[in-house]
């Protein structure tokens, strides 16, 4: 866990898609000398994801890593904790990420990944949770930050933001409006966690004013 005494927090940004959180995270701490926060690597399993080009626009290494470059799901997250160990990063980004690590390597980085997730967690975890909120039928939905732990989205809790379902929201729609929200409180987390700020206790997670 980062004490906030260091001197600059480096980062590891894993994604899979187009890269708004990342984009966020680059301008909003990269870019801002004041935050003490580097994103030393970007680390992608799609090739052709545009959050590769956003990376490099803004001259951060890139890698991708493949699944199918594997023979299983262990040695994909080694190659993964091969790269943040040689960018030197100490906390991992999950920022659109859609793979899921294997239980070495969430106890290897225990309080040291964390994860952006569309939805009121415990609400709509997994894959579509967008598609699933709006099923279902819930009038609010929002987003949830959290450490990764072995589950699926079912980590200690850092913050959320409650955002409401409207009668005329699509996926598309309802989407943006929490992407709005997630963009707000992705850098903030990251900020906590480089100031020393956030304190696991079992299932809670404290954020020390
Ligand atoms: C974000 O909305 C994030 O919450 C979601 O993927 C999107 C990535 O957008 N993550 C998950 O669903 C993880 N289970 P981005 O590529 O524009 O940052």
């Amino acid at each position: 866990m980062h004490t906030g005494k260091e001197s600059k927090l480096k980062i590891a940004v894993l994604v899979s898609g187009s890269g708004t959180n990342l984009q966020t995270l680059i301008g909003q701490l990269h870019q801002d000398e004041t935050s003490g926060i580097e994103i030393a690597v970007v680390i992608s399993d799609r090739p052709k994801a545009y959050a590769l080009a956003r990376a490099e626009r803004a001259s951060i290494p890139t890698h991708v890593v493949k699944t199918q470059d594997f023979e299983n799901r262990l040695d994909f997250d080694a190659e993964i904790s091969r790269l943040i160990e040689h960018h030197t990063a100490e906390l991992v980004v999950l920022a659109g990420f859609m793979k899921l690590f294997q239980p070495p390597f969430v106890r290897k980085y225990r309080n040291r990944i964390i994860n952006v997730h569309p939805t009121l967690l415990p609400a709509f975890p997994g894959a579509h949770p967008v598609a699933d909120t709006l099923a279902y039928g819930v009038k609010f939905t929002g987003v949830t930050v959290h450490f990764v732990d072995e589950g699926v989205d079912t980590g200690p809790i850092i913050t959320q933001a409650v955002v409401p379902v409207l009668d005329t929201d699509d996926e598309a729609s309802l989407h943006n409006r929490i992407q709005v929200e997630e963009h707000k409180l992705y850098p903030q987390v990251i900020k906590w966690y480089a100031e020393g700020k956030l304190k696991v206790k079992g299932r809670k997670v404290i954020v020390k004013q």
